[in-house]
């Protein structure tokens, strides 16, 4: 038997009973002939002692100990002489009378401790290691924790996990499909699913009425804190249901998830429509901790003379409360903020309001009766900061969001402990891209559009929404679904409007298209991405840090080294193999 106990398991109750514990070195000291061994394990640290008494077998061995080396410890549990409130097992030590070395170990490259002194790129290649520190196991054991509870959750309510295929097939919308070739069909290839939407959608018309899967999905896309190649989704998807029946459902699911892990209970999920979400904070994932709305100031500040302003379509400001006091550097420092590449803006424009009246940036155009009646609009009040930028509607919305973000980030409204989730409704059906000059499905080409809006999806593609919905927490999209279309003449449609040839549709979604002539029923689901979802339960801002094996930002896994070349003799047997000159 390796142990009889865990190495966060003993207190003082155990108390001279001889016990055996398994587990990792993680400190030794030598205090003249006594030496300490704190040897840790998943559930804690256990302090061994080698006293005077000790065994001279023992003495040896434990000074040929190094950290992290795997021991096995069998001995008596005494009182500490001093304790140590600070670990659960800080009352007792277990006095040595046997030590055996399961696996010895190299000195690690970093400290295996809550703080570590090891950087990012190390602690990736030796990820097996960072696994041990606690902060990052605590993140996994989150994880299944929550997985569990999702699980549990939707059994109950009669959902049933289907495992749908990894290796599918490529189509050309959404993002980049990472693609496998096909050794027995030389010159074809399998795709990883990007989600595994239409396979769910094929089990509504199978009759499987609720479905889920906890699932990897695959995008080759560029990579951010809150985005990997490769992360999992909680997928789900109903039959018989309508926008309203999955919300509740799916509402319910986040709720539950907060009382049990976070012991919070989360007041009914507001709503906001994609049209008012992006007038308001300039984005479709508003953060709604704190409030600082877009305000149009177009009509009030045009026609000056002020060129920035009067030759922009659009005049957008935020009120920011108590910082009429910032500094020339300090505006100087947001300047910089906005004209950042990532936000793109030429410029940025102040008025405040202080104690003797108001100040802007703008004076030399706009007389204070002017600054008055901005304030009037944004409600500013003495103290007050406004904060103006200009240009395009489309592209002024979202500047000023990243600018909202970042006042909150400085004044602190942005606080990791509240949640404020809520449901974003009636995205647009699609979206017009200026490279191709065409029309993309907002959300995916299965969404159907609002039945009052059917009648424009030839004459005003653009002006259609869809019964489409995000959840959205504290300015993360955490997931996102629809109501798809479950008639193949209203499918046919949508590919139209997409650009695609009735012969690609065919080519492309035929499975599809084929399985909504037999019977199916209307549908409709969500998927959340659960990699996000715990992240933010834990806190963090990375979903790097509750993935056990994860892509660093070029895609690569360092450990394994991974993506890398392969042998010509591998390439040759799948027909891909590119000889110079052949
Ligand atoms: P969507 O593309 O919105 O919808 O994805 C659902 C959720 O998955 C998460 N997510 C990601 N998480 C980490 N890394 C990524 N690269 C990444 N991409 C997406 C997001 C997102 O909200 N099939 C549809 C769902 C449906 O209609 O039912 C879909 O995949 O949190």
């Amino acid at each position: 038997m390796y142990r009889t106990h865990t190495c966060g398991e003993l207190r003082a109750e155990h108390l001279h009973q001889t016990v055996c514990l398994s587990g990792w070195v993680q400190k030794i000291r030598r205090l003249g002939a006594m030496t300490f061994v704190d040897v840790r394990d998943r559930y804690g640290i256990t302090q061994l002692v080698a006293g005077e008494g000790a065994p001279t077998e023992v003495k040896r061995l434990v000074d040929t100990l190094g950290r992290e080396f795997v021991i096995q410890a069998k001995g008596t549990v005494v009182e500490r002489a001093n304790k140590n409130e600070r670990m659960s097992t800080g009352d007792v030590e277990v006095a040595l009378e046997e030590v055996r070395v399961l696996g010895a170990s190299e000195t690690p490259p970093f400290t295996i401790e809550e703080q570590t002194d090891g950087g990012d790129d190390i602690r990736m290649k030796y990820r097996y290691l960072d696994l041990r520190r606690p902060v990052v196991r605590r993140n996994l054991e989150l994880r299944h924790g929550m997985a569990r509870l999702v699980r549990n959750y939707l059994s109950d309510l009669g959902f049933i996990e289907v495992e749908t295929p990894v290796l599918i097939k490529s189509t050309p919308e959404g993002a980049r499909d990472f693609v496998v070739p096909s050794r027995m069909n030389q010159g074809q290839f399998y795709a990883l699913p990007q989600s595994p939407q239409t396979f769910k959608q094929l089990l509504m018309v199978s009759g499987f009425d609720r479905y889920f899967q906890i699932v990897k999905c695959f995008r080759d896309e560029d990579l951010r804190a809150d985005r990997q190649p490769e992360f999992t989704q909680i997928d789900c998807e109903m039959a018989f249901v309508e926008q309203e029946d999955v919300l509740e459902v799916f509402e319910g699911m986040i709720r539950h998830l907060f009382r049990e892990v976070k012991g919070v209970e989360i007041d009914p999920l507001p709503r906001m429509t994609w049209t008012e979400a992006m007038s308001l904070y300039g984005c479709d994932k508003p953060d709604i901790r704190f409030d600082m709305k877009i305000i149009d100031l177009t009509t009030k500040a045009k026609g000056r003379g002020f060129a920035a302003f009067d030759e922009a379509a659009f005049v957008g400001a935020i009120r920011v409360p108590g910082c009429a006091g910032y500094t020339r550097k300090q505006l100087d420092e947001l300047t910089e903020f906005v004209k950042r590449p990532q936000v793109g803006a030429k410029g940025l424009a102040y008025a405040r309001r202080g104690d003797d009246g108001w100040k802007s940036s703008v004076d030399k155009f706009y007389p204070e009766s002017d600054l008055v009646a901005w304030g009037e609009a944004c409600g500013a009040a003495t103290g007050d900061l406004l904060l103006l930028l200009a240009g395009d509607r489309e592209k002024t919305l979202p500047r000023l969001s990243e600018l909202r973000l970042e006042m909150g980030n400085r004044l602190g409204l942005r606080d990791k402990n509240v949640f404020k989730p809520l449901w974003v409704t009636d995205f647009p059906l699609l979206e017009w891209d200026e490279d191709s000059q065409r029309f993309y499905a907002m959300h995916h080409p299965f969404t159907s559009p609002k039945p009052a809006d059917v009648d424009r999806m030839e004459s005003d593609p653009g002006s259609v929404r869809a019964n489409a919905y995000d959840l959205v927490i504290n300015g993360v999209e955490i997931g996102g679904g629809s109501i798809r279309i479950h008639d193949s003449a209203l499918q046919s449609r949508m590919f139209d409007c997409l650009g695609f040839t009735r012969e690609e549709a065919e080519a492309q979604f035929g499975f599809l298209l084929g399985a909504f002539k037999f019977g199916a029923p209307p549908h409709g689901g969500i998927a959340f991405g659960f990699d996000r979802l715990v992240s933010l339960f834990a806190g963090l801002d990375s979903i790097r840090d509750v993935i056990a094996f994860p892509k660093n930002n070029s895609g690569r896994d360092v450990m394994i080294d991974s993506p890398s070349t392969v042998a010509d003799t591998q390439l040759d047997e799948l027909g891909i193999l590119v000889r110079p000159n052949s």
